[in-house]
């Protein structure tokens, strides 16, 4: 038993992504509450879901480990200058994607005393996954969160009255980034929950539980979904290092790709299925692997190494000095690296990303589709 508790403890090098942000100055003076409520009438609200690639700190507010956790130095240097909980040296992606549809940062639902949902929230935990065992006890998991959206859903009608809330609540965007830790996981904790099913049973377990959280927001009033796939995940610094030889984990990258086939397929499907249901995904994994491997091209010193941790690659999960290995380097000059730390990106890797699926590029069919996220901001 003592084993085994040791094992999950250690295990949770996770791929928190996470954070947060105290920015409730909203309703400082009279203008600019009224200004704010004029807005919230036609704004487009961003409700977040997922993991620590867009987490703003809910994972402050939870009983877990340091090692679902960012609010401690280095982590916001570059940005905050204080750590907010999100896995970055500075913003992360939902962040700047708020900023491109004029919204204000969204702040985490669990952030004590913050009520106004109009605008959005963000239900995203660092570690978590779609399936209830990823890192179970330490993070808000899929289902959690999309019941923690219901509450959200509820007071907003209470608030604005059924009319007006359905329109807020079918004008708004729901931002997923989730599964990396579901894949993560058994390799971090050397759990056998991989023996135990084929890949294609374990990826449609996951996919199946993401079906779920779907169409229950659908239900809901929910319209218009915005996906980020999952990258090579075999080859992210914290999962490199656990060969022998720094090649990349082959099993892990392999789920990664049937997950995003089966996603794929998942959003195309539910598009025919429910009527008015629209979608988009950014191809996450094919824009990160071309920064992985041409970082000169997009700016970047470093594409396969972190800035922030420690050993080959800054692989281990160390970023801080606050987990299971204390030691740790940080690197002078973020802005040169894409990896912030052995499982999450610089601020600077953020914001190209983000931009990127924002606009979607014109001479790549695949990069975003079927629509820019800006796209799907704007139809109703
Ligand atoms: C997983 O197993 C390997 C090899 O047996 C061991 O070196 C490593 O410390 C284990 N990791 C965890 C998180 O228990
Ligand atoms: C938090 O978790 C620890 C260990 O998992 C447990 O011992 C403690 O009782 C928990 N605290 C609360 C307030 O739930
Ligand atoms: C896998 O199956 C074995 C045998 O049934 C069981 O003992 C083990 O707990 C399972 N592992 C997981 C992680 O579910
Ligand atoms: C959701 O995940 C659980 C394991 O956590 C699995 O037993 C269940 O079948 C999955 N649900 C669907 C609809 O695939
Ligand atoms: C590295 O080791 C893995 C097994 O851990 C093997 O599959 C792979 O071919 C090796 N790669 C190189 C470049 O030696």
């Amino acid at each position: 038993m003592e084993a085994m508790n040791k094992n999950s403890t250690m295990a949770r090098q996770s791929f928190l992504f996470l954070i947060f942000f105290l920015h409730v100055s909203l309703i400082a003076t009279c203008c600019r509450a009224e200004n704010t409520q004029k807005h919230a009438k036609t704004a487009v609200p961003l409700f977040v879901f997922g993991d620590s690639i867009l987490d703003a700190g809910n994972n402050n507010y939870i009983n877990t480990s340091t090692l679902d956790q960012a609010n401690f130095w280095p982590y916001g240097e570059t940005y905050f200058k204080f750590p907010t909980g999100r896995f970055s040296d500075g913003r992360v992606i939902s962040d700047f994607i708020a900023k491109h549809a004029n919204l204000p940062f969204i702040p985490p639902f669990l952030q004590p005393g913050f009520r106004q949902y109009n605008l959005g929230v963000n239900f995203a935990s660092g570690g978590a996954g779609a399936l209830v065992e990823t890192f179970q006890g330490f993070v808000i998991d899929l289902k959690t969160q999309v019941k923690n959206y219901n509450k959200v859903e509820s007071r907003l009608r209470q608030k604005l009255g059924n009319d007006e809330a359905k329109m807020t609540i079918s004008r708004g965007v729901y931002l997923f980034s989730i599964g990396n830790n579901d894949y993560m996981s058994p390799f971090l904790t050397n759990s056998t929950i991989l023996n135990n099913y084929s890949d294609s049973t374990y990826v449609g377990m996951v996919i199946g539980n993401i079906t779920t959280a779907i169409k229950e927001i659908y239900r809901r009033g929910g319209r218009k979904f915005a996906f980020i796939n999952l990258p090579d995940l075999g080859c992210v610094p914290g999962i490199r290092i656990l060969t022998s030889n720094g090649s990349c984990l082959e099993k892990a990258s392999s789920l990664a790709n049937l997950h995003n086939e089966a996603l794929f397929k998942l959003l195309f499907q539910l598009q025919k299925r429910l009527k008015g249901f629209k979608y988009t995904i950014f191809d996450f994994n094919t824009n990160l692997k071309n920064r992985m491997l041409h970082p000169s091209k997009y700016g970047f010193k470093i594409g396969e190494a972190a800035c922030c941790g420690t050993g080959p690659y800054g692989g281990t999960y160390s970023c801080g000095g606050k987990r299971i290995v204390k030691e740790f380097q940080v690197c002078k000059h973020p802005n040169e690296y894409l990896f912030w730390d052995s499982f999450h990106l610089t601020e600077k890797a953020n914001k190209q990303l983000a931009d990127e699926m924002w606009k979607g590029k014109s001479n790549s069919f695949n990069d975003v589709g079927p629509y820019s996220l800006k796209k799907l901001f704007k139809i109703h």
